[in-house]
């Protein structure tokens, strides 16, 4: 039986992530060997990552690096230790000619990939208030082709492509599990890090996710009210009066956005008066993981246009997210585009 077969069919599932891509790229020849092998990689990056999280406590990684990250904030040695994770797993990967990331303060390239026919954005750790309080935290990863010529070194242009033209993207969840979520357009699949083996199984329920069109959950930092314009004020008081509605808000990016795509409903970190163009990083958070959520069937928009037509005018480029269910996030476009909320 092979490897489609036996993921297709009754037999022998949870699947594991080997056999999966195998199956994936036997299916569709858009899955190339070379993204097969970084989407390996990117599993081993997490296995480490996922070790690191564990034991931060006990190997004192809590504390600042005393350094600012490009966006201002404070850079704490778990950032730092998983972005040398990233960093070092991916220079071995010859496919891959160069990165950026969020603790980066520009792109980097591999000189001995220039071949490479990739490039990666990620958040190498997603959820820093979390550490310490032992909250979920998370990897955000994004795959594009490279538009500059191979044999050459990577460009800026590289990495400020529009979201719809990434390949594969997801993101790694470390809380009671560890989960990777990803698509590369065919299916958004949900696998758990079985720690006894030290691999990344597929439960059946979890194959090709399909996210509700609607959902009660609403989650966003409300602390910051005050600060938001009328339109997003009345947006949010309305999802309050509908039957189910509940609030949940973890504070990291990766577990609020993989909660509300299971179960149903909308994220928003929309701009605020402290934010005029929203916190979140359009290349290595928002674009990630609207594709995951577009490709389940949900939306994501900064409030007047998708997310993943935005043109990116620079690698640091901040973007308000509102990301979820389809009907939620269409009726925060109607709430904010109307006038009389204005
Ligand atoms: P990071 O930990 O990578 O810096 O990102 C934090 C992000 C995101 O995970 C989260 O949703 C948001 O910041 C929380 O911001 P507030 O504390 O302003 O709500
Ligand atoms: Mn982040
Ligand atoms: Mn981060």
């Amino acid at each position: 039986m092979s490897a489609v077969e036996r993921q297709n069919g009754e037999h022998s599932l949870p699947v594991n992530i080997a056999d999966h891509i195998r199956a994936e790229s036997q299916l569709h020849p858009e899955v190339t060997g070379s993204l097969a092998s970084i989407l390996t990689d990117l599993t081993r990056v997490a296995k480490e990552i996922s070790f690191t999280v564990n034991t931060a406590g006990i190997q004192n990684l809590y504390r600042s690096t005393g350094r600012t990250n490009a966006y201002g904030e404070n850079v704490i040695q778990l950032d730092e230790k998983a972005n040398q994770q990233f960093k070092d797993i991916l220079a071995n990967n010859d496919n891959v000619a160069g990165f950026s990331s969020e603790e980066e303060e520009g792109f980097v390239p591999y000189p001995n990939s220039e071949d490479g026919k990739y490039i990666l954005w990620f958040d190498p750790l997603d959820g820093s208030s979390n550490f310490d309080i032992n909250g979920s935290v998370g990897s955000i990863f994004s795959i594009y082709k490279r538009v500059s010529p191979d044999k050459t070194p990577v460009d800026e242009k590289d990495f400020i492509q529009k979201g719809s033209e990434q390949v594969c993207a997801g993101y790694f969840l470390y809380g009671p599990s560890t989960m990777l979520v990803y698509t590369a357009r065919f299916g958004v699949y949900r696998f758990t890090l079985n720690p006894s083996v030290g691999e990344f199984v597929l439960p059946k329920e979890y194959a090709q996710i399909a996210t509700p069109d609607s959902g009660g959950i609403y989650s966003v930092n409300e602390a910051y009210s005050n600060n938001w314009p009328d339109s997003v004020k009345s947006y949010v008081n309305h999802l309050k009066t509908r039957p189910g509605a509940t609030s949940r808000y973890v504070g990291s990016l990766v577990a609020d956005v993989d909660r509300d795509l299971l179960k149903g409903g909308v994220y928003l970190y929309p701009a605020d008066s402290n934010h005029p163009t929203g916190k979140l990083r359009l290349n290595c958070e928002a674009n990630p993981l609207a594709f995951v959520v577009e490709q389940a069937g949900g939306a994501a928009t900064d409030g007047t246009n998708r997310i993943l037509d935005l043109q990116p005018e620079s690698l640091l480029q901040t973007t308000p997210l509102i990301i979820g269910s389809k009907n939620e996030v269409e009726l925060f476009r109607q709430f904010t585009q109307r006038p009389l909320w204005q």
